[in-house]
């Protein structure tokens, strides 16, 4: 094997203004599964050709989620699954199933359709909130609070709440920051403080929203404790907060940067915008990576995983696998059929909220790239210091000022 470049897939830096696509090129090339060391624990794997990161995200009974989907194995609440209260993307067979289907209703494809109307709605307000001032952050004055207000309202809790909860999944997800070490806790501390009084005002007093189900809900015949119930808020605020959030930010600088595709999905927006969503999603895959952990010996590519290592699926990177796209570096809002992995490689995990999620860009995307006339860059991006969520922080922006039109 020749020497590859340098990569540190652990140092956030790794990470600032993209994926590190050509140190993907070039594992994809010439090491597929390639063994990582890490400083403060046992090393692992980096999985990064398509065909590959959807075998091991399929095969759940080979590879389990159950010992943490992070990196760093972290004792108690996110990670180890000894004894400690578990999330239910941390869960395998059978529990996974019993938690999963809880919230499934409210997530199919008939409940997403229902729940549109109001969606497109959240997002001319949340345009009407900046329109008046032909400037704005894409990032935290639009592309944010969608993802927030929704869940916010699914969950039955106030707007500001679901903003305030939402900042709080950044501070988990950019965490290990060296200058604050302890910050993803608190924050996963906070919210769940927050989830243990929403759960005794609906123990209390049942209302129409998913909180009261959760709180009533039975897993094999008994009640879901406040603790399930905690970590089963916190997984729905946090999933879908930054990633959302990331591709329409991330994914309309990417269109700023192609004027010609912006051009493409704008002369056609009807026709084109679902299209060009796929695109974004493969392009920015804004779920950096999941991980697993073997629980038998097994043989990938060339490598031989030993029981306990972890095995960690590069989605950034199989989605610019030229073994599955024709010509994956090229950005084209066109691409069809487009069957990218950034919700994941389709096994039992995939992601609950993908046609939420789709919804909620449909609708963000359709305001901004009809009501922001001239939109443009006004300063260059911030990018998400993070190992494990992709995108930009910051994106100041321009635009003609235009009118209000929601209620
Ligand atoms: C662009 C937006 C989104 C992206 C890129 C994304 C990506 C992902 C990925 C990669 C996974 C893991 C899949 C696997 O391990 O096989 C996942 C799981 C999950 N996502 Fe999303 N997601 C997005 C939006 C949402 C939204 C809006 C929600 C709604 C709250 C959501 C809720 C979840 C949940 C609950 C899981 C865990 C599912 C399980 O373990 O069974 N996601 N997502």
């Amino acid at each position: 094997m020749t020497t590859g470049p340098s990569l540190d897939l652990l140092d956030p830096a790794a990470f600032d203004g993209g994926q590190p696509h050509d140190a993907f090129a070039w594992l994809r090339d010439n090491d597929p599964i390639h063994w990582h060391e890490e400083p403060n624990g046992p090393g692992f794997w980096v999985v990064t050709l398509y065909k590959d990161v959807k075998l091991v995200g399929r095969d759940a009974t080979t590879f389990s989620s159950a010992r943490g989907i992070m990196i760093p194995d972290v004792a108690g609440a996110l990670g180890d699954s000894q004894g400690a209260p578990q999330m239910m993307i941390s869960m395998d067979a059978p529990d996974h199933k019993h938690y999963r289907r809880l919230a499934v209703p409210d997530f199919i494809p008939k409940a997403v359709k229902e729940m549109a109307p109001r969606v497109r709605v959240l997002a001319a307000q949340i345009i009407d909130g900046v329109i008046e001032e032909g400037e704005c952050d894409l990032v935290t004055d639009i592309a944010g609070l969608m993802p927030s207000y929704v869940i916010a309202e699914m969950l039955g809790i106030p707007r500001a709440d679901g903003v305030a909860l939402y900042d709080l999944t950044e501070r988990i997800h950019s965490t290990p920051d060296p200058e604050h070490p302890e910050a993803g806790m608190t924050a996963v501390l906070e919210m769940l403080q927050y989830a243990h009084r929403v759960w005794e005002e609906r123990r209390a007093e049942p209302r129409d929203d998913l909180s009261t189900k959760l709180a009533h809900a039975t897993v094999d015949g008994e009640p879901l404790s406040e603790v399930d119930f905690g970590m089963y808020f916190l997984l729905l605020i946090d999933a879908g907060g930054d990633t959302t959030r990331n591709l329409v930010a991330t994914g309309m600088l990417a269109l700023l940067e192609h004027p010609d595709q912006l051009g493409v999905v704008r002369g056609d927006l009807d026709g084109r915008l679902n299209t060009a969503i796929e695109e974004l999603l493969r392009w920015v895959s804004p779920v950096v990576y999941m991980r697993r952990t073997a629980r038998r010996p097994t043989v990938l590519g060339e490598a031989e995983i030993a029981v306990g290592d972890k095995v960690v699926m590069y989605y950034g990177s199989a989605n610019r696998d030229p073994r599955a796209f024709t010509d994956p570096d090229v950005f084209d809002v066109t691409r069809w059929p487009n069957e990218h992995v950034a919700f994941g490689g389709g096994g039992p995990h995939f992601c609950l909220g993908a046609h939420l999620g789709r919804s909620e860009i449909q609708a963000m995307l359709g305001q901004i790239l009809t009501r922001l006339e001239g939109l443009r860059i006004a300063q260059q991006p911030e990018w998400l210091r993070s190992n494990f969520i992709s995108g930009v922080r910051h994106l100041p922006v321009e635009f003609k000022p235009g009118s209000r039109v929601a209620s």
